[in-house]
């Protein structure tokens, strides 16, 4: 079975799950690492889309951008910055 432990190529498995899981951008294969920065320097999807070239490949943001959305909005709560948590609750942006 391949999700057992002792299967040589669960090891393997495990570590494309990891790498796949750390990407943000999956159409574009944008790591979490590139997205990151932008996150840190914008505040909104559509800056971070410009920075990182993430949101338009194949289905134009459908799939990074909740991922970016819930990003800025985690670094909003961490700046405690309530306007712009909200700002990042609005789907206009999408
Ligand atoms: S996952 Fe980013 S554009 Fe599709």
């Amino acid at each position: 079975m391949s999700n057992d432990p002792t299967n040589p190529d669960f090891d393997e498995k495990i570590e494309r799950i990891k790498r796949l899981a750390m990407v943000v951008c999956i159409c574009k294969g944008i790591p979490l690492g590139k997205v990151l920065p932008a996150i840190k320097a914008c505040d909104n999807i559509a800056d971070v889309n410009r920075m990182a070239a993430t949101g338009n490949g194949g289905c134009k943001g459908q799939r990074c951008g909740p991922r970016i959305k819930m990003l800025l909005r985690k670094k909003h709560e961490l700046q405690g910055d309530n306007s712009k948590i909200l700002e990042t609750t609005d789907d206009s942006e999408e």
